[in-house]
């Protein structure tokens, strides 16, 4: 006679954490950076802070003169940023580094300072080591200021596949400060620009009329608020960007739920990023993948003609490239066979239905595809 017997388990996994809009958190009367991750009553002083390199040249005297200033003793990392570097050895190498310096895991929180290329790989060796060290995020470029320090996935590349090794995991805290931009050159601010676009795009029609309106200045002080002018465009444009990022990430934080809007810039842009193969920055081609699927929506009378014609205009008005020559037949079938795999064997592809509004489709066909690509590149020509 055979017996069975299940044993179900149930349990839940809670995110709270707090975003933290903060400027000049390297001035030593901020307690931010120092605080945050700290339990009460531990007065143990010791931190693990990893650095994107380009950071440690324009910020990482400031940074080590903070900490000293708050009696904090550190160990530093130092490791470069860049699309090449997001692989696992990377994440090893911290992983090593946090065994050398002999990490408390439940009071030592590790702060990483840089792009979304050392927070995405620090995030995977953080959630890795001993099933999860506390970790402070503090991004330093636009788009993970937007974007990647905000939200819940972590991941590295591998083989020919974008964030192909990855984890969840909820950060100790984020501590956004627009400051750090200062120091960026003006492609990465436009790289940023392009996360910020998306959102615009299918949620957020006053933030598309501020980058329709103050997108030049933004660019050109680097949100640095230079003026009085720039000053509030660029703090009203933080808010609209990461209030609505949250609000889109937060009810869904573990992606149960595959239709997501933040995916729009996502369906073949992340297979045309790995065979640019440096070439081409995460936003370029969140770029040329929102042009794709606005004409795709626009030729079948989703969104009118003018609203698809504002959407390009302000990618162009960005410098953000709407086409590449890698987007071919092939590219473009096995991007989206990738796609659909990850998405449960549907499309859900995200199009713009108006400026702010968007919907998804299920049967988007490769000749549609074919001849969204053929107006566009007609289009870019005329
Ligand atoms: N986890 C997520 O949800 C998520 C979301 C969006 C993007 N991402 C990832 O983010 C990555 C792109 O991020 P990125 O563009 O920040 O790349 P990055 O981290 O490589 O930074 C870009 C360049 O800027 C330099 N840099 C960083 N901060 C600087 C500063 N303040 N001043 C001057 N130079 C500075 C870096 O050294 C690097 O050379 C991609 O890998 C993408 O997949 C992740």
């Amino acid at each position: 006679m055979r017996s069975t017997k299940t044993y179900h388990v149930r349990a839940q996994m809670q995110a709270d954490y707090d975003v933290v809009c903060a400027d000049n958190i390297l001035d030593p009367a901020s307690e931010e950076l120092v605080n945050r991750g700290r339990r009460p009553g531990n007065h143990d002083q010791r931190r693990f802070v990893v650095l994107d390199r380009a950071v440690d040249e324009f910020y990482g005297n400031s940074i080590r003169a903070y900490f000293e200033q708050h009696h904090v003793e550190c160990r530093y990392l130092v490791m470069p940023g860049g699309e090449q570097r997001k692989v696992m050895d990377s994440v090893l190498a911290v992983a090593e580094a946090l065994d050398d310096f002999g990490i408390d895991r439940r009071r030592e929180p590790v702060i990483s300072i840089g792009g979304g290329v050392l927070l995405d790989l620090v995030g995977v060796a953080t959630a890795l080591y001993r099933r999860g060290l506390p970790h402070v995020r503090v991004p330093t470029t636009l788009i993970s200021l937007v974007d990647a320090a905000i939200g819940a996935k972590t991941g590295v590349n591998h083989g020919v596949h974008k964030n192909r090794l990855g984890t969840f995991q909820t950060p100790t805290a984020v501590l956004l400060d627009r400051r750090f931009l200062a120091t960026l050159d003006e492609r990465h601010v436009r790289n940023g620009v392009a996360e910020i676009v998306k959102l615009a795009i299918v949620r957020d029609e006053r933030l598309f009329e501020l980058l329709e309106e103050d997108g030049d200045r933004l660019v050109e002080e680097k949100l640095q608020g230079r003026s009085p002018a720039g000053e509030r465009v660029a703090t009203e444009l933080v808010h609209h960007s990461v209030q609505g990022m949250l609000a889109e990430l937060a009810p869904n934080l573990w992606e149960n739920n595959l239709y997501r809007l933040v995916d729009f810039g996502h369906s073949v842009g992340p297979t045309i990023e790995m065979l640019a193969g440096g070439d081409l920055l995460h936003g370029e081609t969140v770029a040329i993948d929102m042009a794709l699927f606005t004409t795709v929506a626009a030729r079948r009378g989703l969104i009118e003609d003018k609203d698809a014609r504002r959407i390009l205009e302000l990618l162009h008005r960005f410098s953000l490239p709407t086409d590449h020559a890698l987007l071919d037949d092939d590219v473009l079938r096995r991007a989206m066979a990738d796609t659909v795999r990850h998405r449960d064997g549907m499309q859900r592809l995200p199009v713009p239905v108006g400026v702010g509004k968007a919907a998804f489709l299920n049967d988007v066909t490769q000749d549609e595809l074919r001849s969204a690509l053929r107006h566009n590149r007609a289009e870019a020509v005329s």
